[in-house]
């Protein structure tokens, strides 16, 4: 019997995990080394908690509402500890998960931090051991980014990962970054009763997301009460007893906030820095490791995959490019795929999307745009979310889709049919005429489709 393949993946986040699962399901004899816990960033700083705390925020919603369906409720009390706690529960029990899906894998879990001595040698930093491997991949993750401004490094101005280890809610935050983490941030404070306002750089919220369907959430998250300030450059805050003062240009007028609390939400950064790369010689470029389409960095036998590569930071592309890496570290060739990543953001209402937005399918196909807006959907009226649509940008001459765009309830689920369909090249014509369970959202997106082929049913 052949020797097995040794892998040794660094990072027990979202990229590295699964990645040594499937390596050990394939024959490997996998080691992971993890200086943190299992799950990484998006277990135990970001995907799961941000979800957990939006879901308490959620309730609050559905409270306050509750009179709509006929239930009076005599108030309600939050203990931000407790929703804190329930928070780390569901953290906690999905990091055990992980433990015991390796465990059962025999993928051999180092707690430490790796180190290369040589391109098939990682030394442990705590204990001096050093593990040898036939093949390493590096998923070690990112770190959010800071901004050189003045004030930026006072206790009370908190970064994601401090604002999910908050011991109590404070009575306001100043949100600097309206990006993915700063609008999901801002909702489930704001729901929780803390005053929030947002500064953005560019001109509306979540840039980069189809430009009407961020429009449209910027509309709704103002109408939730969050202060947006946009086309904002933030230049110092200042701190005052129990305040901070943050200091803000808008063209040529400088302007201030006040909060109890500032929170950056400004990006994230590839974080390879306790590893020593430049001990094998991995090329980097603008602060990321630099990987081909098989997730190779420069140096044989040595992959990257996940935040550490930059682009785009989400958890499932970087599980799709562990697994990618690891068919490739066991002799197969496949190359990652980037045309149907989904996007997703978790406020109320959820956004999602996949492929291309309006305006960059614009500049290379000559387009059709189907919308259908939420409100034409009973399920929608059912639950009481009628804001919102569904878009579809296609290509005119052969109908393929080249995006699909969502907001409203449901979306970040329902997003998983245009993934799908655009892996496969579906055409406008083919989802049109799929047919969709009723009463679902879901009806929205074979409508929106409809609209380019003869006309939706519920919409004059
Ligand atoms: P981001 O890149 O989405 O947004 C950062 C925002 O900060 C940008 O809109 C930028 O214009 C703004 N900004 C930068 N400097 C600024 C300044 N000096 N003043 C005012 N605004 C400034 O980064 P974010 O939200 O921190 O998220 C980091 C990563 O995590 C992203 O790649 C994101 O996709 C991922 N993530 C994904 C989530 C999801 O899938 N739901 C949830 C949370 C994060």
């Amino acid at each position: 019997m052949s020797e097995k393949t040794k892998i040794i993946i660094v990072g027990g986040g979202v990229g590295g995990y699964p990645a040594a699962i499937r390596a050990a399901r394939m024959g490997a004899e996998v080691t992971l080394i993890e200086r943190a816990d299992l799950g990484g960033t998006c277990l135990n700083r970001g995907c799961i908690p941000t979800k957990a705390l939006l879901q308490a925020g959620n309730v609050i919603e559905t409270m306050k509402e509750s009179e709509l369906y006929g239930i009076k409720c005599k108030g309600y009390e939050l203990n931000f500890g407790a929703a804190m706690a329930r928070k780390d529960a569901v953290v906690s029990q999905l990091c055990n998960g992980v433990k015991s899906l390796l465990g059962a894998k025999k993928v051999k879990v180092i707690k430490g931090t790796a180190s290369f001595v040589d391109a098939k040698t990682l030394q442990i930093a705590e204990t001096g051991e050093k593990v040898k491997g036939d093949k390493i991949i590096i998923a070690s993750g990112s770190i959010p980014s800071k901004i050189p401004i003045e004030g930026i490094d006072h206790p009370d101005v908190m970064d994601s990962d401090k604002v999910l280890e908050m011991a109590a809610l404070p009575n306001s935050v100043v949100i600097i970054g309206g990006g993915v983490i700063g609008v999901e941030f801002a909702q489930y404070l704001n729901s929780m009763g803390c005053a929030v306002t947002i500064i953005e750089m560019m001109p509306h919220l979540v840039f980069g997301v189809d430009k009407e369907i961020a429009e449209l959430l910027q509309k709704l998250v103002v109408k939730s009460g969050i202060k947006v300030i946009t086309s904002a450059s933030v230049k110092s805050i200042a701190h005052k007893k129990a305040e901070n003062i943050v200091t803000y240009a808008v063209g040529d007028k400088t302007k201030t906030v006040s909060a109890e609390k500032v929170i950056l939400t400004v990006g994230r950064k590839p974080d390879f820095s306790l590893l020593n790369i430049e001990k094998i010689g991995v090329k980097t470029e603008k602060g990321a490791i630099v990987v081909n389409d098989y997730m190779e960095t420069n140096v044989p036998n040595v992959y990257a995959v996940g935040d550490v590569i930059g682009g785009i930071m989400l958890a499932h592309l970087a599980s799709a490019e562990g697994e990618c890496a690891v068919h490739n570290a066991l002799g197969e060739k496949q190359a990652m795929k980037y045309k149907a990543v989904p996007a997703c953001i978790y406020t109320t209402p959820e956004v999602a999307s996949v492929g291309l937005t309006e305006e960059k399918a614009r500049e290379s196909y000559d387009i059709q745009v189907g919308r259908f807006p939420m409100r034409g959907v009973g399920k929608a009226l059912v639950v009481n979310e009628v804001d919102g649509m569904v878009k579809i940008v296609a290509d005119k001459k052969y109908g393929e889709v080249l995006g699909v765009h969502i907001i409203g309830p449901h979306a970040t689920d329902m997003i998983a049919e245009a993934v799908l369909g655009m892996n496969m090249e579906m055409t406008v014509e083919e989802l049109a005429h799929t047919i969709h369970p009723h009463p679902t959202i879901s009806e929205a997106v074979m409508e929106a489709a409809l609209t380019l082929c003869g006309g939706a049913i519920h919409m004059p």
